[in-house]
């Protein structure tokens, strides 16, 4: 890797060193370091079982990993995820985590529960000093709706919403938890291109507002232009990490995409054979259909 000089305003919001996660005998995350600085959207690619989700357990507390550490703009984090959204850390899910059967509104009002003093037994129970504090949740809560586009159907039950809009809800509650760093698993996974390039302006609204991203993501063209940085895990190790122009033309990077020539693959000599076998076969049936 390059070494990059960093702006002396430049603060690390997420500085994960050696995190490693073991399951049994296999190891999902190995000795993995990231960092995200502050103002960055960084991508977080790699091939289908590379270990990017269990990455993003093991930074939010879901996992306790087995070896490493995670800070938030410099404090060393406990592995518990309610510390971790109240430190300033806030996650969506590859597979779409609302509670279905609530509204819009609803759901990301869940989301700020960790922000109100008053907590989620009180907004349950409606105990004293919880009628303010929810007017101003609710006020909260509709900004984030209409940031998000979702304000028109803040009644609607979450379930009745489109997989586009699901995704956005997500969204839009973890960031009802007032995160310093959003942490985003495949955000527009399901998602037709215009509601992609929808999602992509939203991240960089959210980066705008000050919140750094960290997201994973399959679709190689939408990280391209979103991130500043983009970092590539196979197997459970960062291979490499960069600008994402050159990591795109990295060869490492093309041979975890494309799979690495195997044991006894074809060589050149097989190769320019079965080529000239081909273009004699076409010249024998040329004038037919192609
Ligand atoms: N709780 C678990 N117990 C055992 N093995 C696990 C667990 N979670 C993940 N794994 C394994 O860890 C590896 C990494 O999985 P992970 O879900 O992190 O990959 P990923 O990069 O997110 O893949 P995808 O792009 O398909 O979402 C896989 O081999 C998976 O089977
Ligand atoms: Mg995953």
């Amino acid at each position: 890797m390059t070494t990059t000089t960093t702006a002396p305003t430049s603060t690390a919001v997420l500085d994960a060193s050696g995190v490693t996660m073991r399951f049994g005998g296999l190891t999902a995350v190995r000795g993995v370091d990231l960092t995200v600085n502050t103002g960055e959207i960084v991508g977080l690619i790699g091939p289908n079982g590379a270990g990017k989700t269990t990455f993003f357990n093991c930074l939010t507390g879901l996992y306790v990993p087995t070896e490493g550490k995670v800070a938030y703009k410099g404090t060393v984090l406990p592995p518990k995820p309610h510390l971790v959204t109240q430190a300033g850390i806030a996650r969506t899910f590859q597979n779409i985590r609302l509670f279905a059967n609530m509204t819009v509104l609803e759901n990301v009002l869940v989301g700020r529960h960790t922000r109100t003093k008053e907590g989620l037994w009180s907004a349950l129970l409606r105990l004293p000093g919880f009628k303010k504090a929810e007017q101003e949740s609710r006020e909260r809560a509709m900004e984030l709706l209409e940031f998000t586009g979702l304000a028109a159907k803040a009644d609607h039950l979450a379930r009745n919403l489109p997989y586009g809009e699901q995704r956005k809800l997500e969204i839009a509650r973890a960031l009802a938890s007032e995160p310093g760093l959003l942490l985003l698993d495949e955000p527009t996974a399901g998602m037709n291109p215009q509601e992609t390039r929808a999602a992509e302006e939203l991240i960089f609204a959210i980066r705008d507002k000050g919140i750094a991203v960290l997201v994973i993501e399959h679709d190689i063209r939408f990280i391209m232009n979103l991130c500043d940085r983009v970092a590539v895990l196979v197997q459970g190790e960062k291979i490499v990490e960069g600008p994402a122009e050159v990591v795109q033309a990295d060869e490492r990077v093309i041979a975890a995409y494309l799979g690495e020539p195997f044991e006894g693959a074809p060589g050149k000599e097989e190769a320019a054979e079965v080529e000239a076998a081909e273009a004699e076969a076409h010249s024998t049936t040329e004038g037919d259909d192609k």
